[in-house]
């Protein structure tokens, strides 16, 4: 299909690794270690769609709303217009705040919550936080598949971020990774020649996509993920800085 609609992650060189972006209503994991950027690109999703004039909900398990316009400004991204339009609403649910009714009652209410905002856009950090709040492997994974039928109900394009796995798997509960449709993995390694890690992004899946294979690297900067071009990748691997080609 020649112009099929893509949705933009906001980063334009990995729209061009997937081809364009997003398919709608893919529900996508950004996953890798703590500190990677994946609520930074999570921010930065949500800010260009926004601009593309997209109603967007941002779930998020750890900020409340004031914190993450605040992050948010950091890099020059004001959502408040935003918010104060009814375009973009954020939702707080914290598992610090739970005891075991509690609890229960926000794996009940979160999915409510999201179908009730007939959001085109949804983006949930993290995942795993959720997950963490359900008391056995079974409810795990219920929760996560009526997480993935609720986004499919509803229409939505989601970007998701998800915790490492520390072992074999991708994702610490080995669930989201298969129930969604693509896996953006962010990693890093640390350089031969430097004592510096460098981060490295890929694309791992992406259902009914033909996308790049390639690991590249990233940094992070104050205007957010930047994605090197492939040669700066090989170099940087190298130990060789950006700045000195
Ligand atoms: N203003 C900035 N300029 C450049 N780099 C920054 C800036 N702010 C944060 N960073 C980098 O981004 C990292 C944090 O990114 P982010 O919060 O998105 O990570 P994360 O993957 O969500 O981590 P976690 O799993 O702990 O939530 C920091 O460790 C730092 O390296
Ligand atoms: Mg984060």
């Amino acid at each position: 299909m020649a112009h099929e609609e893509r949705i933009t992650t906001g980063v334009p060189a990995l729209d061009e690794m997937m081809g364009g972006g997003l398919l709608p209503r893919q529900m996508v994991l950004v996953t890798g270690p703590p500190g990677a950027g994946k609520t930074i690109a999570l921010l930065q999703f949500t800010l260009a769609n926004l601009q593309q004039g997209r109603r967007c909900l941002y779930v998020s398990s750890s900020d409340d709303p004031e914190m993450v316009v605040e992050n948010s400004l950091r890099f020059g991204w004001n959502f408040k217009p935003y918010l104060d339009s009814g375009q973009l609403r954020i939702v707080t649910f914290r598992l610090m705040d739970t005891d075991a009714g509690l609890t229960t009652n926000i794996r009940e209410t979160m999915p409510r919550t999201i179908r009730e905002s007939k959001a085109d856009i949804v983006v949930i950090d993290s995942v795993t936080e959720f997950q963490d709040m359900c008391a056995t492997d079974l409810e795990r994974k219920g929760w996560t598949m009526e997480l993935r039928w609720t986004l499919r109900d509803m229409g939505a394009t989601a970007l998701v971020a998800a915790e490492a796995s520390g072992g074999a798997g991708i994702t610490k509960y080995g669930i989201a990774e298969y129930v969604s449709d693509g896996i953006i993995l962010l990693s890093r390694f640390t350089s031969e020649d430097t004592s510096e890690f460098v981060h490295v992004i890929q694309v791992l899946k992406m259902r009914w996509i033909q996308h790049s294979k390639e690991l590249r690297a990233y940094r992070v900067t104050s205007k957010g993920l930047d994605i090197m071009s492939p040669i700066y990748t090989v170099l940087a691997a190298q130990g060789k800085k950006r700045e000195s080609l």
